[in-house]
């Protein structure tokens, strides 16, 4: 019945803005820097118009690794969504997600829990290559393999079609797709032939989420070398100013010697030719005359980078203005307020299907948030 309710509700009152959606979003562990940017934040703002979009702060998993912090945390929480807004992730189009105020994320983490064997989870490679960076040994929390399941559910719960995330979140998706054709299978009924774009048109309550990564996978951090990345500190912040990208680009290695010495187009310094000058032929000029060793400094190169970078935060510093110090703060928090009774409404209804096919309708429930 409940179910015939909402496939009404939905028919009817969003027949013509019905759009697919998007889930995706962060851990709050630090503020965005350019590899976030071109990895995903750029997708997520290019398509609020196609999809409806849910952006989720990942706060519960933040404890996993820092349960001592969580000043800490809520102070990213909050600096996380300012330089989404700075991105232009728009809080009048789209939908941002407090995970702890979204109780459905809890509930369905503990369902697809059981969907999931235990070594399937274990054997994630994000999750063991995040073992061993943080240094967490044998200590871990027994939360800390567990977000791997809530993961699913944050994505589940909003039924998406599409998740944009960064290179190394891929990882993440495919035991979410795993576990969302086993739930439909099993619960709904779906043949397990099904190709994954059927399931729903099968009777399947969840969508087969695809992944979908950015136009630069992997973003070389300012040392030249590792990937872009806030523990290995060779980041370039969306806050940081003119003065500080040009001396952090400065800083970046290249491997070269001499400026009339034939350069290797392949250095690090190329990949941020290519990631930020957008000029296409100016690009190919620039490749064919650092390949010549035509007399182009690296210096000269990297300036110009920081050029082009900076015009591309330039908006984003105009879009923080309003958000600065406490008083920011104190808007920031009212966006979650409201945004958590969004997201909590698509969330219940996800719920309340997902338990029906399960046997588990006892009676409607109402939540109400203030
Ligand atoms: N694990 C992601 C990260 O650290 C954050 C995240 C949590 C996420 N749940 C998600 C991303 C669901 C995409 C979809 O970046």
């Amino acid at each position: 019945m409940l179910r015939f309710f909402f496939r009404l509700r939905l028919d009817l009152g969003t027949m013509s803005t019905q759009k697919p959606r998007i889930l995706t979003g962060d851990t709050p562990t630090g503020q965005l820097h350019l590899g976030h940017w071109v990895g995903s934040l750029e997708n997520r703002v290019a398509l609020q118009d196609e999809y409806e979009c849910f952006f989720l702060i990942a706060n519960m998993h933040a404890f996993t690794t820092r349960a001592d912090k969580p000043e800490e945390i809520r102070r990213s929480t909050i600096d996380i969504v300012k330089d989404w807004i700075a991105c232009g992730m728009d809080p009048e189009r789209s939908t941002f997600v407090l995970q702890t105020e979204i109780p459905g994320i809890a509930e369905l983490t503990w369902y697809l829990a059981m969907l999931l064997p235990f070594n399937r989870v274990m054997r994630n490679p994000t999750l063991k290559t995040e073992l061993e960076t943080k240094g967490l040994g044998d200590n871990y929390s027994f939360g800390f393999p567990m977000y791997t399941v809530g993961q699913c559910a944050d994505i589940l719960l909003f039924r998406p079609e599409l998740v944009p995330v960064g290179e190394d979140q891929l990882a993440h998706i495919e035991p979410c797709r795993e576990v969302a054709r086993r739930f439909n299978q099993m619960y709904c009924g779906v043949n397990p032939h099904t190709e994954d774009e059927d399931y729903v048109k099968e009777g399947g309550l969840f969508p087969i989420p695809a992944g979908k990564v950015g136009r630069v996978a992997r973003l070389v951090g300012t040392d030249g070398v590792n990937k872009m990345s806030k523990s290995l500190n060779n980041t370039i912040l969306l806050t940081d100013t003119f003065k500080k990208i040009k001396k952090k680009m400065g800083g970046l290695y290249t491997g070269r010697t001499a400026m009339d010495e034939p350069g290797d187009i392949k250095n690090a310094l190329f990949d941020y030719v290519r990631a930020f000058i957008s000029d296409e032929d100016r690009v190919k000029a620039l490749e064919e005359a650092y390949s010549k060793g035509d007399n182009i400094g690296d210096g000269h190169i990297k300036v110009e980078i920081a050029e082009h970078i900076d015009k591309l935060l330039e908006p984003m510093r105009e879009r923080r203005l309003p958000f600065e110090g406490e008083a920011g703060d104190a808007k920031i928090l009212e966006i979650l307020r409201e945004h958590t009774k969004r997201a909590n409404n698509a969330a219940e209804e996800t719920l309340y299907l997902a338990k029906e096919a399960m046997q588990l309708d006892f009676g409607k429930r109402n939540l109400s948030f203030d």
